[in-house]
C-alpha cells in the first residue's frame, strides 16, 4: 500500500461538511473491560460489543471520505492478561476475519496488518494473511490493524533491518535517515495519523505509533468504546477540524 505521506489536507467530507478531514485516524479502542463490568457482565461480553462499534467506525470512515484508518486491536503486552480473556479475543478476531472479510473486500476496503508476526499461532497468521492478500487490490478505505503491536518493538525492528543492511554494505550508517527509518516501520508508505482518537477516558499512548503520531493530533473521549457512536466520531472529527496545526512553525496569519 502506497498512500502518499504528505501533508494536505481534505476540505469537503463526503456527506457535504466542510473543515479539514483527518486522511489518517487512528482509534485506541479502550474500555471494553469498564464497559462490561460497570453493567455486572464478563469483560468478553465488552469486546464482542467493542467488535460491533468496530463495524459502525469502518462504516462510518468509508462514508465520510477518511483514507486510512488504524486500529489498536491488540498489543504486545496484551498477552499478559488471564489466558481466557486472551483466547477470547484471538476468537474474536478470527471470527472478524472469517465473517466480514468478504463484506470488507465488497466495501472494496484495503486490509493492512501492523505489529510482530514472528510467533504468532499459525492459523492466527494464515487468516492475516488472507485478510491482506484477498484485499490487496482494493482501492476503498485503508484499515490498517495494529494486532501483537507494540511501537517501541516496531522501532527496534526498523532499527535492525537498517543495522542488517549497514553489516551488508548495503547501506552506509550515515544514509540512516528519519525517512530511511520511516519506510523500515510496518506503516512504510502509509501518511503519519493525523487524528488519534482514545476512547475511555485516558490519556496515554499505551505503546501506539510513538514514532508515527510525531505531530498527530489528539482526542480523548470518556466514553468506553462500546458506546462510541458514529455522533461521538463525527465530534471528534469536527474538534479535528478546528485544529490549528503548526509543525513547528507558525499560522499563515501570525507570519504576516
Ligand atoms: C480495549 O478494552 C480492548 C483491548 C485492549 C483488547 P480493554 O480490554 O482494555 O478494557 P478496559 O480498559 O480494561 O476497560
Ligand atoms: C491499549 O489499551 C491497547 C489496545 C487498545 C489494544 P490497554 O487497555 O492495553 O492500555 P493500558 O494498559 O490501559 O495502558
Ligand atoms: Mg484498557
Amino acid at each position: 500500500m502506497s498512500v502518499s505521506p504528505d501533508h494536505t489536507p481534505h476540505t469537503v467530507s463526503a456527506d457535504g461538511a466542510s473543515g479539514n478531514l483527518p486522511r489518517h485516524v487512528a482509534f485506541i479502542m479502550d474500555g471494553n473491560g469498564r464497559w462490561a463490568t460497570a453493567r455486572s457482565l464478563p469483560r468478553t461480553e465488552g469486546h464482542r460489543q467493542g467488535l460491533e462499534t468496530l463495524r459502525s467506525v469502518i462504516r462510518h470512515s468509508g462514508r465520510v471520505g477518511i483514507e486510512v484508518v488504524t486500529i489498536y486491536s491488540f498489543s504486545s503486552e496484551n498477552w499478559s492478561r488471564p489466558e481466557a480473556e486472551v483466547s477470547f479475543l484471538m476468537g474474536l478476531l478470527r471470527r472478524f476475519v472469517q465473517r466480514d472479510l468478504s463484506e470488507l473486500h465488497k466495501s472494496n476496503v484495503r486490509i493492512r496488518i501492523i505489529g510482530n508476526r514472528a510467533d504468532l499461532e499459525p492459523g492466527i497468521l494464515a487468516l492475516l494473511n488472507e485478510a491482506e492478500d484477498l484485499t490487496k487490490e482494493n482501492t476503498g478505505l485503508n484499515l490498517v490493524v495494529a494486532f501483537n503491536y507494540g511501537s517501541r518493538a516496531e522501532i527496534v525492528r526498523a532499527a535492525q533491518s537498517l543495522a542488517e543492511k549497514v553489516a551488508k554494505g548495503e547501506l552506509q550508517a550515515g544514509d540512516i535517515s528519519e525517512t530511511a527509518l520511516t519506510e523500515a516501520m510496518d506503516t512504510a508508505g502509509l501518511p503519519d495519523p493525523d487524528l488519534i482518537i482514545r476512547t475511555s477516558g485516558e490519556m496515554r499512548l499505551s505503546n501506539f505509533l510513538l514514532w508515527q503520531a510525531a505531530y498527530s493530533e489528539f482526542y480523548f473521549c470518556d466514553k468506553n468504546w462500546p458506546e462510541f457512536s458514529e455522533a461521538d466520531f463525527d465530534k471528534a472529527l469536527a474538534c479535528f477540524g478546528s485544529r490549528q496545526r503548526r509543525y513547528g512553525g507558525l499560522d499563515a496569519k501570525a507570519s504576516l
